[in-house]
């Protein structure tokens, strides 16, 4: 059986990208795996959240994994600092990772030029804890989003370094996976390539947006006057909005609104209409079981206590061991 793993940041409300990227499909893999979904919250403060905002966007991604329809009795779902095991992992990870390759980490790039007065060492060795989270449960697979490739790339990197440095064949190479397809990149609204949390009012979708909210975002979503010369390609924040209709929408209603643009005769309000109605309805058991589950502060309590026990149960085995392999005292 694989071990599979996945995290999220709790930094507000989960999107459809982080749907798709990071737990589309994972109801039938928490049977067939051993999983491991945890809340990166140590990630989250190279932002430096206040300790009230830390706390409800934890919970918040607690509730929409389990709304998204995780089973805590399945699948361990606990939050990372309540396997504190997982920082003294990254601490032997860091000994073993160099300032170049981190620099050269295009999301360090990115993150250092948007804040550029907070270019923590926290930023620069991000992919170094996110390989501990990995490594910590020896896990093989990884559904993550097109973004964090090159994250997993390191994790193998370090993986093997460690490996080779104490002559062991300890970790297992993991890869980043999406239930057998390509890596997903979902776009944003506003032409852009990427649905994110920090991108701006209107870009993201997020899984408990209500129904009004969702159809003002599609229809003010960025699309032009519509093409001139049949079967012509499609400029991005049109194909973005058709890469959007495929992962929410039936196959014949995409092919229908294909025809429709090649023939010149696309008309972006009823694409857009369309889109925001199916959004609707795929969104609409999570959304509901949200407001349910938010309410049920004792369950939320007593998974957090279960996945808390499990993620020890697992990673404490596993940094008991490194630690023997590095030399320290039994
Ligand atoms: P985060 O919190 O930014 O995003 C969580 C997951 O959602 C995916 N994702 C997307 N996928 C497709 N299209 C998008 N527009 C989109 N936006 C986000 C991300 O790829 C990710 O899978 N470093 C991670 C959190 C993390 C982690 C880990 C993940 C920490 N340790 C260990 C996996 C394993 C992050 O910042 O994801």
């Amino acid at each position: 059986m694989d071990i599979v793993l996945s995290g999220i940041r709790p930094t507000g409300n989960l999107h459809l990208g982080n749907y798709f990227g990071a737990l589309r499909n994972f109801t039938k893999m928490q049977h067939e795996n051993t999983c491991y979904f945890f809340i990166a919250d140590y990630h989250s403060l190279t932002t430096h959240p206040t300790p009230e905002h830390l706390q409800d966007n934890v919970k918040q991604v607690l509730v929409e994994y389990l709304a998204a329809g995780l089973d805590p009795e399945v699948a361990t779902i606990y939050v990372q600092s309540d396997l504190p095991q997982t920082a003294e992992l990254y601490l032997f990870l860091n000994m073993n990772a160099y300032k170049g390759e981190l620099e050269r980490v295009t999301t360090f790039k990115e993150k250092a030029k948007k804040q550029p007065n907070n270019i923590n060492a926290g930023l620069l060795t991000y992919p170094a804890l996110m390989a501990a989270d990995i490594l910590i449960h020896r896990a093989h697979k990884v559904p993550v989003g097109k973004d964090q490739e090159q994250h997993l790339e390191m994790t193998r990197t370090f993986a093997n370094r460690f490996n080779r440095l104490y002559k062991v064949d300890y970790f297992p190479e993991p890869v980043a996976y999406n239930f057998g397809e390509e890596l997903i990149k979902i776009p944003g609204l506003d032409g852009s390539g990427k649905m994110g949390k920090s991108e701006g009012e209107g870009n993201a979708i997020f899984l408990a947006d209500e129904p009004a909210v969702i159809r003002k975002k599609v229809m003010r979503a960025v699309s032009d006057a519509g093409p001139t010369e049949k079967n012509s390609v499609k400029p991005e924040p049109i194909r973005n909005l058709f890469l959007l209709m495929q992962a929410v929408s039936s196959a014949d209603t995409v092919a229908y609104f294909e025809e429709k643009y090649n023939a010149c005769e696309i008309r972006y309000g009823d694409m857009k209409k369309q889109l925001a109605e199916d959004i609707i309805i795929f969104t609409e058991p999570i959304r509901e079981r949200v407001k349910e589950l938010s309410a049920d502060e004792a369950y939320i309590k007593k998974v957090m206590e279960m996945g808390k026990e499990k993620a020890i149960a697992s990673g404490g085995k596993t940094v008991k061991e490194v630690r023997e392999i590095i030399g320290f005292r039994p």
